[in-house]
């Protein structure tokens, strides 16, 4: 479904990612874990098309990724939750999450897609009239997970969806990110938090310095010593 190969992604003429390889299959759910800094947001933002790769493929489906502005990839199916939320301040909640439903016209009914978002944070149903600017940051991340799922997406890109927020929050987020899951879509986290990495997760590649230097399931990451330091260092 998606297939990240050889990626390489240059940023103010210094090279950011060196090599970056991954796949996501239809329903699976995939971990991007790496410190601070590592090339997390970049790749998710080359997947977007917010980057563009020096070398290297990007392919969704038949699409090619590289070759297409980010309109277009939201419209093949892929959601995105940024890593800063960057909930619509000026819009209601019922709005901001509406939103892709005015976008994109394919998928289930707008009606449904919305049902569903809501679902997957059922909190947000007391909000939908409050402003976007009158948000936590746990409420701003659900918003924006859910504008991402009202999107109908096959594919999700959740950046951080975990990070600066209560440890009162973050249970909600992960079952929201389990009833994603069992809706059938694939997801790809980038997260910088060992702690937070789903034990469902079909894989986790760490990132260190722009390359991928482990890749397998999570009970593999716990018995490989040199990925362990580096991700326990967070
Ligand atoms: N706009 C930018 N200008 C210069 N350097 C950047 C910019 N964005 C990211 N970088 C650099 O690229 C590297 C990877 O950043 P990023 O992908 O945001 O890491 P992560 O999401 O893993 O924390 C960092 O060293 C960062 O300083
Ligand atoms: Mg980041």
């Amino acid at each position: 479904m998606l297939e990240i190969r050889d990626l390489h992604v240059d940023i103010a003429g210094s090279r950011i990612l060196r090599g970056i390889s991954l796949v996501v299959r239809p329903g699976e759910l995939v971990c991007l874990l790496g410190r601070n800094g590592a090339g997390k947001t970049t790749t998710l933002n080359a997947v977007m098309g917010h980057r563009c790769p020096v070398a290297g493929g990007i392919r969704f489906g038949d699409a090619d990724l590289a070759m297409l502005p980010p309109h277009r990839i939201a419209l093949l199916g892929i959601g995105f939750s940024p890593e800063e939320s960057e909930v619509f301040a000026d819009l209601t909640v019922a709005e901001n999450i509406a939103m892709p439903t005015w976008t994109r016209k394919q998928g289930r009914p707008a009606a449904e897609r919305i049902e569903r978002a809501y679902a997957v944070f059922p909190k947000l149903r007391q909000y939908t009239a409050r402003g976007g600017a009158q948000l936590s940051g746990g409420e701003r991340k659900m918003v924006s997970i859910a504008r991402a799922l009202a999107l109908d997406p096959e594919l999700l890109l959740l950046d951080e969806p975990f990070e600066g927020l209560s440890p009162l929050v973050i249970p909600e987020i992960a079952q929201g990110i389990g009833a994603i899951r069992a809706d059938g879509r694939a997801v790809l986290i980038a997260e910088s938090n060992l702690h937070h990495i789903p034990d469902h997760a079909d894989r986790v590649h760490v990132i260190e310095r722009g390359e991928i230097v482990f890749s397998g399931p999570p009970e593999a990451l716990a018995r490989d010593a040199a990925a362990m330091a580096i991700v326990a260092a967070v």
